[in-house]
């Protein structure tokens, strides 16, 4: 089964909404399923107080574990000035050692929003991309390709872009998602967990068929075959390049720089 981690801060409930629908997308296809988090709040309660006092949100609080435990992760945020909450940065900055082991590398993520006016919907997914480049993990965009149709009517205002499912809160929140802002939050779901679902199943696939006795045979018979004397042969034998032992990035970043010292 392909986790997926739907992991949001939302302040007055509009990318709670979303994420539901994510949810039933993620959910909707077989193989997957999927699981809502909040980060933790940075904000006071009397700073809360003062932003209307809005609920707090009923949901498990994500962990540095959470992001390692899924195999597929999916960040919900409201914009701030184009770029993600404070409370999504804090989150995030607790990953140093998850970096340092190279824990989150490869593994699949993706993003949506909501904005106000719109104003910095695709940005603030932009500027996530740091992030997720510094720890190999796969951006995964929503794209055209499914969402097509609702792309393209413009009969209404839609918050989402093919960076992400999104929705307009309008400049004083009064605004909720409408059902073609949920519909393609359901399909970035869908369409996050069918990518998931092909990475989990090739992951095993290739554990099946490389077991490591295989993999030295193969190389051996490979060999041979190069080095038989009845051809006569310019190419020149190339020697594998050494692998380094897999030990967490840190570490191997620090043992390069002594010698690089020494
Ligand atoms: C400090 C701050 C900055 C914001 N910046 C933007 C912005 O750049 N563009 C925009 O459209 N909305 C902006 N908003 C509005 C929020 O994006 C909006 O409240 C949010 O999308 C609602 O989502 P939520 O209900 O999940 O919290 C801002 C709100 C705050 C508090």
């Amino acid at each position: 089964m392909a986790k997926i981690a739907i992991i949001i801060y939302s302040l007055y409930s509009h990318v709670a909404t979303m994420a539901k629908d994510v949810k039933k997308g993620v959910d909707s296809v077989e193989g997957a399923e999927a699981d809502v988090f909040q980060v933790p709040e940075t904000l006071s309660d009397d700073i809360r107080k003062q932003l209307g006092d809005p609920p707090k949100l009923d949901l498990p609080v994500a962990t540095a574990d959470t992001l390692v435990e899924y195999d597929g992760i999916i960040f919900g945020m409201p914009t701030r000035f184009g770029s993600m909450p404070a409370q999504i940065k804090a989150f995030i900055d607790g990953t140093g050692g998850l970096w340092a082991n190279g824990a989150l590398y490869h593994k699949p993520v993706g993003v949506f929003v909501s904005t106000g006016t719109g104003g910095g919907k695709e940005l603030t997914i932009y500027n996530c991309l740091s992030t997720f480049a510094h720890h190999g993990m796969l951006y995964v965009p929503l794209g055209y390709g499914k969402a097509y149709p609702e792309f393209c009517d413009l009969s209404q205002p839609n918050g989402a872009s093919p960076w992400g499912a999104g929705c307009l809160a309008a400049s004083d929140g009064s605004r909720q998602p409408s059902e073609t802002e949920l519909r393609i939050a359901r399909i970035q779901g869908e369409e996050f967990a069918n990518t998931v679902v092909k990475q989990q199943k090739s992951i095993a696939a290739e554990k099946k068929t490389t077991k490591p006795e295989e993999k030295t045979a193969k190389t051996d018979a490979n060999a041979s075959k190069e080095t038989k004397p009845v051809v006569k042969s310019k190419k020149t034998t190339k020697t594998a390049p050494k692998e380094e032992p897999k030990k967490g990035l840190l570490s191997r970043i620090l043992a390069k720089t002594k010698k690089f010292l020494s």
